[in-house]
């Protein structure tokens, strides 16, 4: 399997084709991820701004058979509740059909992945709307930059967060203390098809709105809602 070396070129590519090309790549290869390539995307993670610049991140990079086989079991313990749900919401949508047979064999063989990198911010959370935006928006965005950047070395990852239905128990796995809180788990390897390629999104005009919420104006004359 490729080293750091061999892939690193990847992250020259254009920023936009990496962002439209940038997906959920659930399955892949237990074939094993260098550590360079690990500390290169979360170099890349940590250039993410923070609230009050805090940088209250913490990454824990997971290779031991025994917590990711606990992670696994976290997974699977959620997944088995939402799957139902989910499946009744997906039914006679193909497209939603497919996710959920990628998320259901991400749930089969979890603990395969070769690293899994779980992005957590000291404190505990906030009880304020606002610190609570403020908290959580202080993890995510890095969290997408080491997308992309997994993106651009062609380094299957998918942002998960069914592991953590129990903080209490995620903490227990980890080693966490308890102001030490686990906000994304992120399975990372190389993707065993194709990977990375378009998703589909909500079209932009249907979703903007222009001075007062409701008046969707970028959607022109033949848009559902016109312009007051
Ligand atoms: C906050 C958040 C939590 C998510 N949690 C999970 C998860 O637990 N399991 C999973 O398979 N995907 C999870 N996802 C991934 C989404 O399902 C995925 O991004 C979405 O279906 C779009 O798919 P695409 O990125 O492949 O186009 C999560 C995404 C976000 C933003």
């Amino acid at each position: 399997m490729p080293e750091f070396a061999e892939v690193a070129d990847g992250l020259q590519m254009p920023l936009a084709e990496a962002m439209r090309t940038q997906r959920a790549v659930r399955r892949l290869r237990v074939d094993p991820v260098d550590d360079e390539t690990v500390l290169e995307l979360l170099r890349l993670a940590v250039k993410a701004p923070t609230g009050s610049n805090a940088q209250g991140w913490e990454f824990m990079v997971v290779r031991s058979p025994d917590v990711k086989h606990q992670l696994a079991r976290l997974n699977r313990q959620a997944w088995s509740l939402y799957r139902r749900f989910a499946r009744s919401r997906a039914r006679g949508d193909l497209g939603q059909a497919r996710i959920l047979a990628a998320v259901q064999w991400q749930a089969d063989h979890f603990e395969d992945a070769p690293v899994i990198i779980v992005a957590c911010l000291q404190g505990r959370g906030f009880p304020s709307n606002m610190g609570r935006t403020s908290h959580y928006g202080s993890i995510f965005p890095a969290v997408q930059n080491l997308l992309l950047a997994a993106r651009a070395l062609g380094l299957g990852a998918a942002l998960t967060t069914l592991p953590l239905w129990s903080r209490t128990l995620a903490r227990r796995t980890l080693g966490l203390p308890s102001n030490v809180t686990p906000c994304a788990v992120i399975p990372l390897g190389w993707p065993v098809g194709g990977g990375y390629g378009p998703t589909s999104r909500r079209p932009v005009e249907e979703v903007t709105h222009l001075d007062r919420y409701g008046n969707r104006a970028f959607l022109g004359l033949d848009g559902r809602v016109e312009p007051s």
